[in-house]
């Protein structure tokens, strides 16, 4: 087994490279930028921005992966109802891209979603409930989940709803729950 990681830098990704060494599974750790989770060696990493053709179908033929787990995105919510386009490029296009070179090399896709896709009204969703994003974030993710569903002839991925992803990680680019807390409970004794 060999397991591209998308979005390294992420919490998620930096998570899932935790558990991969541990776990002593062959992995290649990849996110936009140098690798700026210091746990993760060097030689484990690679830089790709998921919106270049060229430095996906770079990696994928080097690291030839058996399985994808696609965490990198856009992932501010706010960010994305302000920049549209950039979110659209990020979180439906560039999934397009990883899916059908996926494809091709007949690794598991495996897309990260989330609970957004739902608007909330009903509570305790299941998978086949129906999906009613309410914000640009959320529909894209819809799209992006749509390519996959909409495949009639590749059936080796997987779509993961997770809902909020919060913990601590090194040098992460936003906050989540956790690390807001502790920053803000230092601040007060401060
Ligand atoms: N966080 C939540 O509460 C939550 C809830 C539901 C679903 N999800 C989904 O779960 C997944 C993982 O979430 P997370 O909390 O780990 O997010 P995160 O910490 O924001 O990590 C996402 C990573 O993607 C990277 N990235 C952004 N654009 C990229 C590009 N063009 N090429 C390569 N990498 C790029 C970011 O790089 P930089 O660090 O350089 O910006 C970041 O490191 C996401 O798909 C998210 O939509 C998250």
């Amino acid at each position: 087994m060999r397991i591209l990681i998308t979005g390294s830098n992420g919490l998620l990704g930096q998570k899932l490279v935790e558990r991969c060494k541990k776990s002593q599974i062959n992995f290649l750790a990849t996110s936009k930028g140098e690798n700026r989770n210091s746990d993760c060696d060097p030689n484990d990493y690679q830089e790709m921005d998921i919106t270049s053709l060229d430095e996906i179908t770079y990696v994928f033929k080097k690291f030839k992966p058996t399985h994808v787990i696609h965490t990198a995105a856009i992932t501010n919510v706010d960010y994305c109802e302000l920049h549209p386009e950039e979110c659209k490029k990020v979180n439906t296009d560039a999934v397009q891209l990883l899916f059908e070179i996926s494809k091709k090399m007949n690794s598991h896709f495996q897309l990260l979603s989330t609970d957004f896709v739902f608007d909330g009204e009903k509570g305790n969703y299941n998978e086949n409930d129906k999906v009613n994003p309410l914000s640009h974030y959320a529909q894209r993710k819809v799209d992006a989940e749509n390519l996959l569903l909409n495949d009639r002839d590749y059936h080796n991925w997987s779509i993961v709803r997770t809902i909020i992803v919060y913990g601590i990680g090194k040098n992460l680019s936003r906050s989540n729950l956790i690390s807001w807390t502790i920053s803000a409970l230092k601040k007060m004794n401060n």
